[in-house]
């Protein structure tokens, strides 16, 4: 049974200072303990705000390593692209930022097993995977369609995927690169961070759901067995 805590905020904005803080404690910590610190943080425009005041956090930034959950595959620089949005927070802080679909390619399984290759030399595990929650439920790039069971239950070492989501999401009809689940929930810490009514009860229904969930983060929280914490502001 995985054990999960709401943190409710009042708005967007106080989220924000939370989350940041706990962000920056999990990354102090890292580096007191390890000399480093490699942190999943996803895409989206609910974590815009979190990264304003996490980049203002007193870090030794250079020390911190930050993948995306998941990444669009579309060029660097593309609006769509969370590394683009990512890198803007947090490369003039120094921390290294690793934009992993480089190339964007036409073959998203090949996109995949690149990032994959790229991920195997960071220090595993993350010391924190951050993730957001789509309105349909997805979380990091974990869809439906014909990349989902490898994104669920793939082999142990893989860490990285290519994915045709289906049906592709409006707000960002692409191909992706994710994180597999084996690679989330082995993370240090996780933490979700969601606003609006409409994705908490997704998310409610979701964990109740659990590893039969029509969500994929249902699935992906099924059964994790380390505490999740979940911010929410309305
Ligand atoms: C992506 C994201 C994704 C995101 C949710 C929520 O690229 O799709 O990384 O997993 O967290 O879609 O996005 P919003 O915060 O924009 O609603």
């Amino acid at each position: 049974m995985t054990e999960i805590e709401w943190w409710d905020y009042d708005d967007a904005a106080e989220m924000a200072e939370a989350v940041a803080g706990d962000v920056q404690f999990v990354i102090e910590s890292a580096i007191d303990a390890r000399g480093s610190a490699v942190v999943a943080l996803p895409g989206g425009k609910t974590p815009v705000a979190i990264y304003d005041k996490l980049a203002r956090a007193k870090l030794d930034w250079k020390r911190v390593t930050i993948v995306p959950t998941d990444e669009r595959i579309v060029p660097l620089g593309d609006p769509l692209s969370n590394v683009t949005m990512i890198a803007k927070a947090f490369l003039p802080k120094g921390a290294r930022v690793m934009p992993v679909v480089p190339n964007a390619t036409a073959d998203y399984r090949a996109a995949g097993r690149s990032a994959d290759a790229l991920m195997q030399d960071l220090h595993w595990p993350l010391d924190l995977c951050l993730l957001g929650v789509g309105a349909d439920g997805h979380t990091a790039s974990i869809f439906p369609g014909p990349d989902y069971d490898e994104a669920l239950a793939g082999p142990r070492e893989r860490r990285a995927l290519g994915v045709m989501p289906d049906p592709l999401p409006p707000e960002a009809p692409v191909a992706r690169v994710t994180l597999s689940r084996q690679g989330i929930v082995t993370a240090r810490a996780l933490m979700i961070a969601v606003t609006g009514a409409d994705k908490r009860k997704v998310v409610e229904q979701a964990i109740e759901q659990g590893a039969l969930s029509r969500y994929p983060i249902g699935r992906v929280l099924a059964d994790v067995e380390l505490p999740v914490d979940i911010h929410w502001a309305a």
